[in-house]
């Protein structure tokens, strides 16, 4: 049991021995100079039953004392402070190091899907990629690691209009003008196409179609494809194939794992059966000719449009994809919870799946959460963007952090895991919902919260670990306390379990960042303190290093990093 349950389970005896019916509860101090743990209850359990609140925590404080507790004492108005005895942080820690998963609490396995990425066919990887990649990344291992049953899906963007603006662009380059006859490109025309060639046929194409006769094309172009033509349906899979093998090529370089390669387009066989249900069912209506279904639920605008599940020309559209892999997830994945990764324009669009969903019983008992992130800023504060003005490509924003990381790492392993590291883990180190600026200099610094600092830690961890063993010096199994900043550093060694368990429960990787950073930063202070291979007693400090070599190397695992153990 963690020293947090411990001390939960003390005051919830002591709140029954004072007649207290609530569920206690117990947060890290803010001032560790009055403890390691307080409570912050009594104050509202005081005004509830009108009791002198300072009297009441007095009393709850008595009845919590225990052998787990150095001191337990009432501050301000009625907050209990709770100081742990070395023994009780010692013996916690001990326990961590022999535990595999570092007294991680594992949850009842849950089916779940993760989709993230979401990459569209032919149109290169953007900066907003990046950020699905990360924290999508980071929350199917997070997923993992307290034991759910995760798959992840990429989810490819390959069965819209843009489809349509490929093969346009494509009848362009074989000489259709504007004004021709609609043309049907066949597979042929895609022979050995590269994938640059393949996204200026989409530019083309989509530039195309500011002209409303060209657009009508693409969409008719779109249709026809869905409805299986043979001829474009050769021409979609050789694109989709070329477009895929970079897309592919770019997440193994993010280290991003996907269970699933779907797309868009494998929904299809999904999208006539489930429209005819909605319709039987009297829940999906015509509307000038297109086929729409109500949106309603909590949270969302009273004047939220519908739906647009089918348009007059037979097209199916994002949220038609959107809704028929949910079902299909549900139905024959076995999901029990669905998890999206996107940028939080897309909040509106995604909630009103979900809603459809709830409606349609395509969800039942199925939870559905949707992870949102802010946009990447430039210096300048606005959405980051190449120096031209165009969005700034994802391989390009890659290869800028292995140039900057090169220069300052000789190892080229190292240097790879450092600079990939340097991006995740600016996009993990603040709550995604907020955003942040891609300063690449300060990111790929080795000082203040950055990936690289870590990863040095970690790597000055692990020579200080390696030496010894070299000596022969094995560390002590069981940890022990014998200087105030060695106590400080297993106190945050202590809360990895529970940043752990946070980050699942809001998906927030932002947690397991902050818990790295603050074990690094309170090893480096024991560190300055404490010799540990010229101490009196190396093995016992040994066994702290080799602790917080093994909390700092799972967070940055987590976040999706490659822990290098030499630089
Ligand atoms: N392809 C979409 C886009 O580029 C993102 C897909 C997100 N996932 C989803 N299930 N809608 O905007």
């Amino acid at each position: 049991m963690s020293v947090k349950s411990a001390a939960l389970a003390a005051l919830a005896s002591a709140y029954e021995l004072n007649g207290l019916e609530a569920a206690p509860s117990i947060v890290r101090s803010t001032r560790p100079e009055f403890g390691d743990l307080q409570c912050n209850d009594l104050m509202r359990l005081a005004k509830f039953g009108r009791k002198n609140p300072r009297l009441l925590a007095a009393e709850v404080a008595e009845a919590a004392r225990g052998a787990l507790f150095e001191d337990v004492s009432v501050a301000g108005p009625g907050f209990i402070n709770f100081r742990l005895t070395d023994a009780a942080v010692a013996a916690e820690a001990t326990t961590m190091l022999a535990d595999t998963s570092l007294a991680a609490e594992k949850t009842e396995p849950i089916r779940t899907v993760i989709d993230f990425g979401g990459p569209n066919v032919a149109k290169a990887l953007h900066v907003g990629h990046l950020r699905s990649f990360v924290i999508g990344e980071s929350l199917r291992r997070i997923l993992v690691e307290i034991g759910h049953d995760v798959l992840s899906d990429i989810h490819l963007g390959d069965w819209g209009l843009q489809m349509g603006k490929l093969l346009l662009g494509a009848a362009q380059a074989a000489g259709w003008k504007a004004g021709d006859p609609i043309p049907f490109i066949g597979p042929s025309a895609f022979e050995g196409m590269t994938v640059e060639e393949l996204g200026a046929l989409y530019k083309s194409g989509n530039a195309a179609c500011e002209d409303e006769t060209s657009l009508a094309h693409a969409r008719m172009l779109t249709t026809k494809l869905q409805d299986g033509d043979p001829l474009l349906a050769e021409s979609w899979a050789r694109m989709r194939a070329i477009s895929l093998a970079s897309i592919a090529a770019t997440v193994g370089m993010l280290g991003a794992h996907f269970d699933l390669f779907k797309g868009e387009s494998d929904a299809h066989s999904e999208v006539a059966p489930m429209l005819d249900d909605l319709t039987a069912r009297g829940l999906a209506r015509k509307s000038d000719g297109a086929l729409v279904i109500d949106v309603s639920g909590d949270g969302l605008p009273d004047n939220v449009p519908p739906l647009l599940l089918q348009k007059r020309d037979g097209a199916a559209l994002y949220g038609t994809t959107d809704l028929a892999t949910l079902r299909q997830r549900v139905r024959d994945i076995g999901a029990q919870q669905i998890v999206y990764c996107t940028d939080d324009r897309q909040a509106l669009h995604i909630a009103s799946v979900f809603s459809v969903a709830r409606t349609a019983g395509y969800a039942d008992g199925v939870e559905l959460r949707h992870v949102t992130f802010g946009t990447v800023r430039g210096n300048d504060g606005k959405p980051f963007k190449t120096r031209d003005g165009s969005a700034a490509s994802l391989d390009d924003m890659i290869n800028l952090a292995l140039a900057k990381s090169s220069e300052k790492v000789a190892d080229s392993q190292a240097a790879t895991a450092v600079g990939l590291g340097a991006l995740k883990f600016a996009d993990l180190s603040t709550p995604r919902k907020t955003g942040y600026v891609f300063d690449i200099d300060r990111m790929i610094s080795f000082e203040g919260r950055t990936g690289p600092y870590l990863q040095y830690a970690y790597a000055r961890i692990c020579s200080i670990l390696d030496k010894a063993a070299e000596a022969g010096i094995v560390p002590e199994e069981t940890v022990s306390i014998s200087h105030p900043s060695e106590r400080a550093v297993l106190m945050e060694c202590l809360w990895y379990p529970h940043a752990l368990s946070e980050a699942a429960r809001q998906l927030e990787s932002f947690e397991i960042a902050d818990r790295a950073y603050q074990v690094a930063d309170a090893f480096s202070r024991f560190y300055t303190d404490c010799p540990v291979l010229k101490a009196e007693d190396p093995s016992g400090r040994l066994a702290t290093c080799k602790l917080v070599e093994r909390v700092i190397g799972k967070c940055l695992e987590l976040l999706g990093m490659t822990p290098v153990r030499r630089m």
